[in-house]
């Protein structure tokens, strides 16, 4: 049955859609390279994840993270950095948690337990504690032999520990973000003894995953400060739109054999889209996951018939336009005036016509290498252009909304 309770899509944040596409490469990451290796013992780098808002970061390491709990390992909540947080305190409490659901709690261990209470008190008072001097446990060393220990519990159970840390652009204390960055760092590449099977002992690196997920300005404002040892601990990638490809092959089971729903009877039904409907969502959205649920779902509500059609899907999008338009609009507001103009002048040009030269003129700078830092960022830091030749845009509803009447469809 079609209606809004059985809507599959999902336009908001924080939630792993139904209706999933693509980031293949992401996944993939995880699945045959990171957690294998970081299992058997093996180097891997921590995993920063950055990219404009609604480019689907906190989905794709939730499912993720969703995917690993289900196969039994040990998994923290999102842990979300609200402006100006501590971020100690809040990875201290997830990370007892996770050590409580270890079973670290009964250990007989003396060692074991001081270290409990030592990151208890973290978790009651995080980064203050190291400030207020010697009296204190040193936060982040407590922090640091917690992971120690769970890493070590996680190797006898055979599973991984995930931390996932979300909105990390938010944590603006520079010294506690380094601290925090340090600590996890080290437990990265921290190496225990382990006895091997046939005698004698080997050193192996802890099964501890950590995610870091954010707005693109985590990179550059904690760039200086977090210095060289984030850079070799952590690799960094940038969301950027997904392809139609992708988001074609997500809409490809509503296409062939219908999308299963509760018929209210206690059966199931099956709600098909047509080929032209499915198409149009994938033009209208441009690229962005969350355009691409928001039309999903207006085109469903649009109607109650068994089959979604172009015309629920235009219907649909009529009455998301606003938000579309504010979803493109919150990505250029945050920008830096600078960059704000680079990509005006841009979308103002033609498109062969967009190259550094060019934009440069048009922004009333005498020369390309004036404009290159911008160009840079909006390139490699935020994933909107690519410097090619001429110069594109990777972000299609940014170009859509800078060179057409789009959202109007
Ligand atoms: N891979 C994906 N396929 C389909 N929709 C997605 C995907 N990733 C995210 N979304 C949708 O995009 C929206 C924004 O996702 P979210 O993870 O909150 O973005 P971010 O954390 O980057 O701001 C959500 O509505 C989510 O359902
Ligand atoms: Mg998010």
């Amino acid at each position: 049955m079609r209606s809004p309770l059985t809507n599959p899509f999902q336009a908001g944040s924080d939630v792993v859609p139904d209706v999933w596409a693509g980031r293949a490469d992401q996944l993939s990451d995880w699945r045959d390279v990171l957690r294998p290796r970081r299992l058997a013992g093996l180097y891997e780098t921590g995993r920063t994840i950055l990219g404009e808002p609604g480019t689907g970061k906190s989905s794709l390491v939730r499912r993720i993270a969703r995917d690993a709990a289900d196969a039994g390992d040990w998994v923290t909540p999102q842990i979300r950095m609200p402006s100006g947080a501590d971020p100690l305190k809040l990875v201290a409490s997830a990370v007892l948690r996770l050590a409580d659901a270890a079973g670290l709690r009964a250990s007989a261990r003396q060692r074991v337990t001081d270290i409990l209470d030592r990151v208890e008190q973290v978790a009651i008072s995080g980064f203050a504690l190291s400030v207020r001097g010697s009296d204190g446990p040193e936060p982040s060393t407590a922090l640091f032999d917690l992971l120690v220990e769970l890493g070590d519990a996680a190797i006898r159970q055979d599973v991984v520990v995930l931390i996932h840390i979300d909105e990390v652009q938010n944590i603006s204390d520079d010294a506690a973000l380094s601290q925090l960055l340090i600590t996890l760092g080290d437990a990265l590449s921290h190496e225990v003894e382990v006895r091997l099977p046939g005698g004698g002992s080997a050193l192996r690196f802890l099964p501890i995953v950590v995610y870091l997920t954010g707005l693109p300005d985590f990179e550059d404002r904690a760039g200086a400060r977090k210095g060289a040892t984030f850079a070799r601990r952590f690799r960094t990638v940038t969301l950027a739109a997904l392809d139609e490809g992708d988001l074609l092959a997500a809409l490809q089971p509503f296409v062939i054999s219908g999308w299963e729903t509760a018929d209210g009877d206690g059966g199931v039904d099956r709600v098909t889209m047509r080929t032209e409907a499915a198409r149009a969502i994938v033009e209208l959205c441009c690229g962005e996951p969350f355009l691409f649920q928001l039309a999903g779902q207006g085109a469903w509500n649009a109607g109650q018939a068994d089959v979604v059609t172009e015309d629920d899907v235009l219907a649909g999008w009529r009455s998301a336009e606003g938000e579309a338009s504010a979803h493109v609009e919150r990505i250029l507001g945050r920008l830096p005036p600078r960059e704000h103009e680079f990509i005006e002048a841009m979308g103002a040009l033609a498109p062969s016509e967009r190259t550094l030269t060019n934009i440069a003129e048009s922004m009333g700078l005498a020369s390309a290498t004036q404009v290159g830092p911008f160009s840079r960022r909006l390139d490699t830091t935020r994933g909107i252009i690519t410097r090619g030749k001429p110069y594109s845009f990777r972000n299609r509803a940014v170009e859509a909304y800078l060179t057409t009447d789009w959202p109007r469809a």
